[in-house]
């Protein structure tokens, strides 16, 4: 799951996916495509967010995207075309680059492509990435289960 700064979006989309996944089958984890809020906790208002729903992410750590990322995972979730263009920079073959998919492209009822950062807005606006997320996740989690299964 990646943002722009991995404390408001990209943290909320893993404490959800990881929440709709058995935790011995899949590893979810987040990243920014840029290093200012490395090491901090995720903002207080996902946090707030999340913890309203059932789910902690007190325990998440900002760190910045990298490219053994592309290795490391076999899908990278992006929440806006500028998540998207500045992960695809990096990639340097092109299975890498057929990982990388906007979150909201998974949910087909989506008639938004991109995931609106909440960050200089009120705490109403975590609330709608919430939303917005969990729905997607609950279809991504749907499509891994059923590969799991198989
Ligand atoms: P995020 O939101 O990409 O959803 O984590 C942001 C958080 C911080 C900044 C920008 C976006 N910032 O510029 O510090």
């Amino acid at each position: 799951m990646v943002c722009l700064g991995n404390i408001c979006r990209s943290p909320l989309a893993e404490g959800i996916l990881q929440s709709k996944l058995p935790t011995n089958k899949f590893f979810v984890d987040s990243a920014g495509t840029g290093a200012w809020h490395a090491g901090e906790q995720p903002d207080s208002r996902s946090i707030a967010t999340a913890l309203k729903n059932n789910i902690d992410l007190a325990s998440q750590k900002a760190r910045q995207f990298k490219i053994s990322d592309f290795d490391t995972f076999d899908y990278i979730y992006v929440m806006d075309e500028s998540n998207y263009n500045d992960v695809i920079k990096l990639a340097t073959a092109e299975n890498q680059k057929l990982k990388v998919k906007l979150i909201l492209e998974q949910n087909s009822q989506s008639k938004l492509k991109e995931v609106p950062d909440p960050y200089y807005g009120g705490e109403e606006g975590f609330d709608i990435v919430f939303d917005m997320l969990d729905t997607a996740c609950s279809q991504i989690a749907t499509e891994l289960l059923a590969q799991v299964i198989k």
